[in-house]
């Protein structure tokens, strides 16, 4: 049996989206279908809408949800009907090269459903990371369902299904922040302000949240942050600085993905420091840097995908930590909507007015 239910689709580059009816089947070996309860609005949803993924139109978008297990197909074992779970977008394989030397998080090979999701009229839609939550129902392959603990509230566990655990990641998992560090992290968005939040889980003493928008600098100091800069006012390598001793700072996280916050993470950072990268650039962007500063700075430069989480590791763990009232993750939803309000969440997104809109069901 296939389910009609109504979802949102990128139809081609830079159109509007549309609420629509897809078809869901029913799961097959290896699947789950999910009953979506809430899916955060991210902005890798906007990236696909504009072409910036892929041209594998039409795209059925949302991929930062939570939900309960309808169905599970053939050979699914540990999941049952009726459970609250997580969707995530990194289902290791356990056979590639890098899950067989123990970095899963580092997977080649990850797991989608196998089935398709259709229009009514069959046209194959492309889930967005796998996964196309803004749907009543959506179909996964059964490792993408992440059971947490089902107290946490759906539009608030759903976050760390995408951004915010990609900025607690970022701290926890890559920058590897310890107790009294001084971390600094440049743009304070969905993303940014997550990792500031993963800064302070970690025991950093100092935490420095760089924007060139008041605002989000606002939303840094109640999620953490010790000190703020506004770049656009004040040059953000200097102010660093002076804010750690005249060193710069342990760990700096770029969570803008533009070259020139990029270099202010790079000259933010004291002497065998590391930086992370999480902000996503766009292909034609370049960084130079003298080779003589890479080389003699030492320490360390990384990217960040996805905080380098193991989603069955670290979901339930941060849930119950949120439960706990450890994490403030509530904080980060600044409005719940309508699945027919995507395309308007996209331009508060833009004009900077949230931090997360979430569609609830
Ligand atoms: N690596 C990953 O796994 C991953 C996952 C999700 C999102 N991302 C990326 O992270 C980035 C941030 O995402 P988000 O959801 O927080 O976006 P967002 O739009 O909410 O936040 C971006 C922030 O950067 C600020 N900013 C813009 N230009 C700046 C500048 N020159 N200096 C300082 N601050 C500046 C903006 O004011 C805003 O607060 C995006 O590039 C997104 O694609 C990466
Ligand atoms: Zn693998
Ligand atoms: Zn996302």
């Amino acid at each position: 049996m296939a389910h009609e239910v109504p979802g949102v689709i990128a139809r081609g580059k830079g159109a509007q989206v549309e609420l629509t009816t897809i078809v869901v089947p029913d799961p097959g070996p290896g699947e789950a279908l999910v009953k979506v309860q809430a899916c955060g609005v991210c902005h890798t949803d906007l990236h696909y809408r504009e072409g910036g993924i892929g041209a594998d139109f039409p795209y059925l978008l949302g991929h930062e949800a939570a939900g309960v297990v309808e169905a599970v197909g053939e050979g699914v074992t540990g999941l049952t009907p009726g459970d609250f779970v997580i969707l995530n977008w990194r289902a290791v394989c356990g056979q590639c090269r890098s899950c067989r030397r123990g970095r899963p998080w580092y997977c080649f090979s990850t797991h989608n459903a196998a089935q398709k999701m259709t229009l009514t009229d069959g046209t194959v839609l492309s889930p967005a990371l796998g996964i196309g939550a803004f749907a009543e129902k959506t179909l996964v392959a059964a490792g993408q369902c992440t059971k947490v603990n089902p107290q946490a509230k759906p539009e608030v566990a759903g976050l760390l299904g995408c951004g915010v655990m990609a900025g607690l990641g970022a701290a926890l998992n890559t920058g590897e922040v310890g107790r009294g560090d001084s971390v600094a992290v440049i743009g304070c968005g969905g993303v940014g302000c997550a990792a500031i939040l993963g800064a302070r889980l970690a025991g950093a003493s100092t935490i420095i949240g760089v924007d060139i928008d008041d605002r989000k600098l606002d939303w840094a100091r109640k999620l953490g942050a010790t000190d703020t800069i506004n770049s656009a006012k004040t040059d953000a390598i200097e102010a660093i600085k002076s804010l750690t001793g005249g060193n710069g700072a342990d760990v700096v996280i770029e969570a803008v993905g533009r070259p020139e916050t990029c270099k202010q993470a790079f000259y933010g950072r004291d002497l065998a420091g590391t930086v992370v990268l999480v902000g996503v650039p766009t292909p034609e962007m370049t960084l130079e840097l003298p080779l003589l500063d890479v080389f003699g700075r030492g320490g360390r430069l990384k990217s960040s995908w996805y905080g380098d989480c193991l989603p069955d590791r670290d979901f339930p763990m941060l849930t119950d930590l949120h439960l706990q009232g450890r994490l403030p993750l509530e904080a980060f939803v600044s409005e719940t909507i309508g699945v027919g309000e995507v395309e308007a969440a996209f331009a508060k997104m833009q004009r900077g007015e949230v931090l997360r809109s979430v569609v609830v069901f």
